[in-house]
């Protein structure tokens, strides 16, 4: 049995897409458990550079089953825009699978978080809006319509009936926004359903019969640990379980599936939307990392928030994801600084505090206790070894791994999917 996680270990868009794409050829199976297209991956392949929203960045492997899990919230109109996009980019999608248990946007989910941002004003969270919290709202709320009711058009208008008058009444009285009726919605997403259909499954019986015979299959996250509604930075957080445990339940295994949980953090860190950052830099270095490190978000175009590494965020990761091995992205960003920083721990109102603290407002306010380590000067965009890497680079990562207590096997050097250092990584025999 092979069963690999693939989670973000920081505040998302660490590059798991590249990565994915980098290890997903030993694979028979990318499974997205988590998310909708709140996501961003970019992958280059064969020196086309695509973003992927909410089909798994396996589908580029023409042996690879893709399969978007129950955990999924999906906007049936943007998964059909990007199926055709992929299709006129002769990628076939025809082995798509998604889950008839996965959860539907609709389009009231998309005006209520727009609705809801705008209410919030200053306190806004920054979501994408896609719908993605709200279309989870009514998941938790036992008022959703799944991907098999897009297949039976009774069940779906008697969901929609069920549902409709009280996302009107919101979308009216609180909001003064247009309503919809069940004929609007009914006529656009049955038309949606002909598109879909032939790619139902009961998708968690498809993963267990593959890891049953022996088939390997890799659980891409979305987001990010810190994104995590339980784990994150609450309530600046996204509203699915980005952490290693959404695998099992987004996608229907057992914990005994999972034998590797690969985390992949960035050699800084960046956040995109509101939230705390105790290693947020405002200066030019910061901009700087923006510059050379191309931080706008690949879904929103949204200029990233940027900042040193933090060790806090990294040994947290590891607890709740159960880190086997990291893997660190965008090392290259870094050549050119005289000194590089990392936080190891937080300080506030004299205490010490070594681990994630538990209340919200020391975090807020935390200082980031750094250590600084001597920059490099080479371009590293072109080592291939560990060995290649200048010496400041090397004991960065040897740094960066003795506070994680996790290998770092795996490390990016430029977007490319060859601009990579393998070091630890088992390839399929
Ligand atoms: P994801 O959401 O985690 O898949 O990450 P995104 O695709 O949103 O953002 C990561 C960005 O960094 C993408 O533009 C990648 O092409 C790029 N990238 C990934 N790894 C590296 C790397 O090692 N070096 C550089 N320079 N860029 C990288
Ligand atoms: P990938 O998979 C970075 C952030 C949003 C916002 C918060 C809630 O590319 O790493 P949501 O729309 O999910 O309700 O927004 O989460 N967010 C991401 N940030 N990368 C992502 O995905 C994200 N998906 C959501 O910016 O702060
Ligand atoms: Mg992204």
């Amino acid at each position: 049995m092979a069963g690999i996680v693939l989670v973000g270990a920081q505040w998302g868009d660490e590059g798991k897409g590249k990565i994915t794409d980098l290890i997903a050829d030993d694979f028979d199976y990318v499974v997205r458990f988590q998310g909708g297209n709140n996501a961003g991956h970019t992958v280059i392949h064969g020196g086309r550079t695509l973003k992927l929203h909410l089909i798994p960045s396996g589908i580029m492997y023409p042996h690879i089953t893709p399969v978007i899990g129950n955990g999924c919230v999906i906007d049936p109109k943007v998964l059909i825009e990007e199926m055709d996009r992929l299709e006129a980019d002769d990628i076939s999608t025809h082995r798509l699978l998604i889950s008839c248990n996965a959860h539907l946007i609709m389009p009231y989910h998309r005006d209520l978080d727009g609705a809801s941002e705008r209410r919030l004003g200053a306190n806004e969270i920054g979501t994408t809006r896609r719908g993605i919290g709200p279309a989870y709202m009514d998941k938790a709320s036992r008022m959703g319509l799944r991907v098999q009711d897009l297949t039976d058009e009774h069940i779906f208008r008697k969901k929609l009936e069920a549902a409709l008058p009280e996302k009107n009444d919101i979308l009216e009285k609180l909001y003064g926004m247009p309503t919809y009726s069940v004929d609007q919605i009914a006529e656009e997403y049955l038309a949606y359903a002909e598109r879909i259909k032939p790619h139902i499954a009961e998708t968690s019986a498809v993963i267990n019969r593959a890891l049953s015979a022996d088939q390997w299959v890799l659980f891409e996250g979305a987001q990010g640990t810190l994104l995590d509604i339980d784990h994150g930075t609450y309530p600046f957080v996204t509203s699915s379980s980005p952490t290693a445990g959404g695998a099992c339940t987004g996608a229907g295994v057992g914990p005994k599936a999972i034998d590797r949980v690969l985390g992949i953090a960035k050699a800084y860190i960046t956040r995109v939307g509101s939230g705390p950052f105790p290693t947020e830099l405002f200066d030019e270095t910061g901009e700087r990392l923006t510059r050379v490190g191309g931080e706008f978000g690949t879904t929103t175009g949204r200029k990233r928030r940027c900042g040193w590494y933090d060790a806090v965020i990294i040994r947290n990761a590891v607890q709740v994801n159960g880190l086997t091995d990291l893997a660190i992205t965008k090392l290259d960003v870094l050549s050119g600084m005289d000194t590089i920083k990392v936080a190891v721990a937080y300080e506030y109102q004299g205490q010490r505090f070594n681990d994630l603290p538990c209340h919200q407002t020391v975090f807020h306010h935390a200082k980031p206790l750094y250590e600084e380590l001597p920059g490099w000067s080479e371009d590293i965009t072109g080592c291939r070894t560990f060995e290649e890497l200048p010496k400041n680079a090397r004991d960065y990562i040897t740094f960066i791994e003795d506070l994680a207590e996790t290998p770092v096997s795996i490390i990016a050097v430029g977007p490319s999917r060859e601009q990579t250092i393998m070091r630890r990584w088992p390839e399929r025999y």
